[in-house]
């Protein structure tokens, strides 16, 4: 029967092994070596649950534990030889486990299949990363509110076309990443909640005819419930697919911050000072701080991108149950993981050592007459024009100020007055880029009132 050659997992019918080609595109062992410990922990729980419902012995449960506990000590040790002979983690550990205990290895497959067994092994994986990421998160967050924290009522330019718009608070602006943050953490929850379901027991796709008890291994494995459908179980990767989108979308907000370092960390912005920790120089040009870590993030979160396309292009139009194609889930989700769990902990420190140039930030606020639409405000309550009218007045005035060179708050009332005969003196006081910012305090507006509110709301969350 050829049992060198053959596969001794399932070469029971094959007298001839792979061609070597076969065997790289069929192993996953180069990757899914990482899925060792959510393997073990899996069979060990299986194990256990086959000897209570009585359909292996207690002896052969004690000797297959204890071997698990040995082979997962060898991994840990770096003492393990994967071989990609035996195509992926789950043949790897129970090789090894036959030649430690013998014969009763061969009774952990019981009423299960590696489809079961890696749908598992994969479930738990990405529900310890919705942790991390969620971990991650709650300390950006708290880096962020810190950020804000310090700057409450510092006025810096709020932009829209990069062009300046109207004076923000820097504390607003910070709140604004922690509310996407928030969002992302609430997805990560959300598709830990939904995919907390124990897929252990469907077997291969039918279920199986031995009386085993899911629900033990599902409270054993920290779940919620067993997944009602064992074709479902083996053929789905939605939490896959919802880390994935959860990751890309976090991902995108953190390239926003990471783009806004950037720019704002020019000489020509000098909005913030990047500490030397996340900051590199040149090998050529002596003055320059370049802020790599932001451009490495805005970049590298393509990848978590990339990632989510691949696995739906995967999954999408596969037929029920498993299809080896699902194999392909791993390498991007892993890479996806790695990358985001970096890119929070890179985000983190580049926000706690952040440094904002207040002085820089103010006269940024006070330039490109962005009290324009304050100026216009103030024609609406004061003199009762109509909005439009009062915009076409302010854009009159601002158009003086660009001719002659200045600012808004830098016309003579004399001038004000050709352009609009009731204009007061006391019209200067919404020029200013402070009042401009404190009168903002409509629901979410960016009043440093509305701002330290806010503030004290997020350090409640977040504790
Ligand atoms: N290595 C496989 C995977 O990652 C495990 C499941 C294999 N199942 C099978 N019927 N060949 O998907």
């Amino acid at each position: 029967m050829g049992e060198t050659s053959a596969n001794s997992m399932w070469g029971g019918r094959f007298s001839d092994g792979p061609d070597a080609i076969m065997e790289a595109i069929n192993a996953s062992i180069g990757f899914d070596k990482r899925l060792a410990p959510q393997d073990i922990t899996g069979s060990r729980a299986h194990a256990a649950m086959l000897a209570d419902c009585g359909i292996i012995s207690k002896a052969d449960a004690k000797a297959i534990d204890a071997g698990l506990v040995q082979v997962m000590d060898e991994i840990t040790r770096g003492a393990f030889t994967f071989s990609a002979a035996l195509e992926d983690i789950h043949m790897n550990v129970e090789a090894r486990l036959r030649e430690i205990i013998g014969t009763p290895a061969g009774r952990l497959h019981t009423a299960r299949s590696r489809n079961d067994q890696v749908a598992l092994d994969f479930r738990l994986w990405v529900r310890d990363q919705c942790d991390a990421a969620i971990a991650g998160l709650d300390a950006l967050m708290r880096a962020f509110v810190a950020q804000a924290e310090e700057g409450a009522d510092w006025v810096m330019p709020g932009f829209t076309h990069l062009q300046t718009a109207q004076p923000v608070t820097w504390g607003h602006h910070m709140l604004a990443y922690v509310e996407m943050f928030a969002r992302d953490r609430a997805r990560f929850e959300d598709a830990r909640r939904r995919m907390n379901e124990c897929p252990l027991g469907a077997a291969a796709l039918a279920g199986t005819s031995f009386p085993i008890d899911r629900g033990m291994t599902a409270a054993a494995l920290g779940f919620d419930r067993p997944t009602a459908n064992s074709l479902d179980s083996v053929s789905d990767r939605d939490f896959a697919l919802e880390f994935l989108s959860a990751a890309a979308i976090c991902a995108t907000h953190l390239s926003r911050f990471a783009e806004e370092l950037v720019i704002w960390s020019s000489a020509q912005f000098r909005f913030v000072r990047m500490s030397d920790r996340f900051s590199t120089g040149s090998s050529i040009m002596p003055q320059k701080r370049n802020p790599d870590a932001a451009e490495l993030l805005r970049a590298k979160l393509g990848r978590i991108l990339g990632a989510t396309v691949a696995l739906f292009t995967v999954m999408k139009g596969l037929p029920l149950a498993y299809s080896k194609d699902m194999q392909e889930d791993k390498e991007q989700v892993f890479d996806a993981a790695d990358t985001l769990l970096l890119g929070l902990a890179a985000m983190e420190g580049m926000v706690r050592d952040l440094s904002a140039n207040r002085p820089a930030l103010e006269q940024a606020a006070s330039a490109g007459f962005s009290t324009a639409t304050d100026l216009a405000d103030w024609l609406v309550r004061e003199l009762g024009l109509p909005f439009r009218e009062a915009h076409h007045v302010t854009g009159s005035l601002v158009k003086l100020a660009e001719d002659k060179g200045c600012d808004l708050p830098d016309l003579s009332l004399d001038d004000m007055q050709k352009i609009h005969g009731e204009i007061t003196q006391a019209v200067y006081s919404v020029l200013g880029v402070h009042n401009s910012v404190a009168s903002r305090t409509s629901h979410g507006g960016t009043a440093p009132d509305n701002v330290r509110a806010q503030i004290a709301r997020w350090k409640e969350v977040l504790g």
